[in-house]
């Protein structure tokens, strides 16, 4: 009842008559996350930090306040540790050149889960190939799981850094990340935590969980794109050099040498995205409104209609853990012996949006010896109605393809 109402918020799906099941791609926006930014550029877009009028202090605080809102909302300690980038992918490839490059040596390890995201995965191979380093993986389980026993044998005195997403995009795995934290700093390792998919279902205290480095995107939670988080323990965060080079991040330029301005603006070369950091403020709000708890409800609740809802069907195989408490609003399916791509498009015809291929997850995809999958995945926007429109679409595609199989 309380997804009915939350609809109403999103213009996208209201203006169109579909089941959006792709919201691990990026989730819908709520019209006042729209009005936020439309407000910015009709209102007081101007270059933030530069200029001594009026509009530009105004954008400047508007700007540092979404910093402000993002420390809060994981409970960093202090707003300079939210460093703004494009994307999860910026902010991930800035811990990679300017802490990795820096700190790994030869032979050192990088330990990553099997479930990795390309994003987190292809940066630390050039790391690795670059400084003649070990790259390893943590594989999962036939539950699609890490075990203990895994984490604690891959992570080794001899690891330097080790890469692990909180939630897989693929599986739906919700990762035991405070345990490879935990046994990655009895070794002395240091832990880059992808939190792309889990921020705006969990709630993330970054003081709680001992993360040293932890990556999102804006609009994987109901923020404009264009806008993504490194969050970054300050005794890290001050000893690396800056990623990008430009304006804003400097302190002295001279004609040979240049001294760099402080946290967080060393790591913000450029112009920065004033409107989506506006943007970002009010998901913040709008997620707050709504309550992680009742988030969670909403989502389990979806999470366990569909699964039951999909195991019903015989001709479909799922890939996830059976439990329960460890999977997030991410399923993965196939319909044996049918292309997921092809799934996707009869799906579409019939108003439901879902993602098929390989998720940018192609090692993962390996190791579970299959090409691709068919993808849901929920925000709270979603309904059991948009599951039952899933399924009768389901039901229609093998109808179409059993000649075939
Ligand atoms: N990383 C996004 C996904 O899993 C794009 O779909």
């Amino acid at each position: 009842m309380l997804s009915e109402e939350i609809k109403k918020d999103f213009p996208v799906i209201n203006n169109n008559d579909i089941a959006y099941l792709d919201s691990a791609a990026t989730s819908q926006k709520p019209q006042s996350v729209i009005d936020a930014e439309k407000e910015y550029y009709e209102t007081f877009n101007s270059n933030p930090h530069r200029g001594a009028y009026s509009l530009s202090i105004k954008a400047t605080e508007a700007y540092e306040n979404a910093r402000e809102k993002v420390a809060k909302f994981i409970n960093a300690e202090n707003p300079y540790q939210i460093i703004f980038s494009k994307n999860a992918t910026e902010s991930l490839n800035l811990v990679a050149h300017s802490y990795g490059l820096t700190n790994i040596k030869e032979n050192d390890e990088i330990v990553l889960s099997i479930m990795e995201h390309h994003s987190n995965l292809v940066p630390w191979q050039f790391v690795a190939k670059t400084k003649n380093a070990v790259l390893n993986y943590m594989y999962i389980n036939d539950n699609y799981e890490l075990s203990d026993e895994e984490i604690e044998s891959k992570i080794t005195s001899k690891t330097k850094v080790v890469g692990i997403t909180y939630i897989s995009n693929v599986t739906g795995t919700i990762n035991n990340v405070k345990k490879v934290i935990e046994v990655a700093h009895s070794n002395g390792a240091v832990v880059v935590l992808d939190a792309s998919q889990a921020v705006s279902h969990i709630k993330i205290d970054v003081q709680e969980l001992d993360a040293d480095f932890v990556i999102f995107s804006g609009h994987k939670m109901y923020a404009p794109m264009g806008i993504g988080v490194l969050y970054g323990k300050k005794e890290l965060l001050n000893k690396m050099t800056p990623f990008l080079m430009g304006g804003d991040m400097i302190e002295y330029v001279y004609e040979q040498d240049t001294t760099f301005a402080t946290l967080p603006n060393k790591f913000e070369a450029g112009t920065q995205n004033v409107g989506a950091a506006v943007g970002l403020s009010k998901a913040i709000d709008y997620i707050e409104s709504i309550g992680f708890e009742n988030i969670k409800t909403i989502e389990n609740d979806l999470r366990d209609y569909a699964v039951q809802s999909l195991a019903k069907l015989d001709f479909i195989e799922l890939y996830m853990t059976p439990n329960r408490e460890n999977h997030a609003g991410v399923i993965s399916f196939n319909i044996k012996g049918v292309h997921p791509h092809d799934v996707a498009s009869i799906l579409d015809m019939n108003g439901v949006c879902i993602r098929s291929g390989n998720h940018c997850a192609q090692p993962l995809m390996r190791f579970l010896n299959i090409d691709s999958t068919c993808r849901i995945s929920f925000a709270i926007y979603n309904t059991k109605s948009d599951i039952d429109k899933l399924i009768e679409a389901l039901k229609k595609t093998y109808e179409k393809f059993k000649m075939y199989i």
